[in-house]
């Protein structure tokens, strides 16, 4: 058979081809000008979530105002490069449940039916946190701190509500965010001076009752500090040994330019990996402002006064801290792929900067610029490389 020279991409591919005319020539063929077409929408048609597809789920958390199918920018955005989406705020304890046994679904509603609709995986965030939990959720009608036999209940309750009425719909939940201090020691919060550890297997074990099917993830910041690793591996052990299911950690990953130091955050991934669970990176940003700690954390309950001297970049960003920015996040692809089969997922915490939690924290008022679509979704130059990545294999 004689291929013609000028289709050495198809020579190796037909070579082995029986029943090819030998006269036939390529160069002008309607086949390959259609292979090449198709191939062309094809890579047109990637998103980021190819990166890591079929095992690794990409995915976004959005706000209301996103998922109420209103914000066609972030819905284009969200088919073509994620295949599975976080609610930001909605399905918290205190929005859904926001006075004792009056549950408020319709955000949460929403949330499902916006990712049935748009061919996504819903993620449910979160059912037990010290935050944005409803004020009434800890106190008795004196305001006093529940017994432990009421706050079990009251955990039980609303777990089995939210979970079972999202049953088959909600792929996994985190249900229980930020228990652990960064020393490694448990967060003092009414869940655990009324309930000691306990709190934590009590509502494992309900939402497994209420959805079988469903993962179950514990989720955290600061996983890079390596008492506070070892002491969530020593939990993710203490609950397997009791037989309660946990599929995976979440890894936050709120970062910044120059923390954590990403050989201790490799280091967590393969210990959460030898604990016996799959890892996610679950809130990724990284922000470009100097913090007023020195370092990336997220407890929410800190804020700290506005200063000019923190919020250098309101007129956009100098060319070096946008290299900065594009390394940081081919960095930490680079590692997301070489750690791939102990991932089990990778979200954005927002889609475009003008959302993002870090204009408002840990200093209000300020211009961040840690996610991958700019304040006009745009998508930054850094998303194409990250999707070159595969090439690098
Ligand atoms: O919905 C109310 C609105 O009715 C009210 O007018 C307004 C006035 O303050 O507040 C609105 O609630 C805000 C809520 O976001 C929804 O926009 C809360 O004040 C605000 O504190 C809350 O911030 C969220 C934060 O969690 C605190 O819970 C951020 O959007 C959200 O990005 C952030 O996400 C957390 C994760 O859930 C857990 N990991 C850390 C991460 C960052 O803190």
């Amino acid at each position: 058979m004689n291929v013609r020279k000028s289709s050495s991409f198809f020579a190796p591919l037909l070579r082995g081809r029986a029943g090819v005319s030998e006269a036939f020539s390529f160069s002008t063929s309607p086949f390959l000008i259609l292979l090449l077409f198709a191939l062309s929408l094809s890579a047109s048609a990637q998103g980021l979530r190819d990166v890591f597809a079929p095992d690794v789920l990409v995915g976004v958390a959005l706000n209301q105002w996103q998922t109420n199918g209103q914000d066609g920018r972030t819905t284009a955005i969200v088919r073509r490069h994620f295949n599975c989406i976080t609610p930001e705020n909605v399905m918290k304890s205190g929005p859904l449940q926001p006075v004792e046994g009056q549950f408020n679904f319709r955000q949460a509603d929403e949330v499902v039916e916006y990712a049935e609709a748009n061919g996504q995986q819903v993620i449910g965030h979160c059912l037990v946190w010290h935050s944005q939990a409803p004020s009434w959720f800890f106190k008795d009608d004196a305001g006093k701190p529940v017994s432990a036999e009421v706050l079990r209940e009251r955990i039980r309750r609303h777990i089995t509500t939210v979970v079972s009425r999202y049953r088959g719909r909600v792929h996994g939940w985190d249900v229980v965010n930020e228990a652990i201090e960064d020393d490694g020691s448990f967060r003092r919060s009414p869940l655990y001076n009324i309930l000691g550890e306990d709190f934590i297997e009590v509502a494992f074990r309900a939402a497994h009752e209420a959805d079988p099917d469903a993962e179950l993830y514990y989720n955290d910041y600061s996983m890079s500090l390596p008492r506070k690793r070892e002491a969530v591996c020593r939990l993710v052990r203490r609950l397997k040994e009791r037989g309660v299911r946990i599929d995976a950690v979440g890894m936050q990953s709120h970062l910044s330019l120059h923390h954590p130091d990403l050989r201790e955050y490799e280091t967590t991934m393969d210990s959460l990996a030898a604990a016996g669970v799959k890892v996610m990176v679950t809130e990724l940003d990284v922000s470009v402002l100097p913090s007023p700690w020195g370092f990336n954390g997220a407890d929410v309950a800190q804020n700290f006064d506005y200063q000019k001297a923190m919020n250098p970049y309101t007129e956009g960003l100098p060319d070096s801290i946008s290299a900065r920015f594009e390394q940081r996040y081919l960095d930490l692809f680079r590692i997301y792929r070489r750690h791939r089969n102990q991932l089990s997922r990778i979200t954005f915490w927002g889609l475009s900067d003008a959302q993002s939690w870090l204009n408002g924290f840990p200093i209000k008022g300020r211009t961040d610029y840690p996610l991958l679509w700019d304040r006009d979704y745009q998508a930054k130059p850094v998303l194409q490389r990250i999707m070159q990545l595969k090439d690098e294999d």
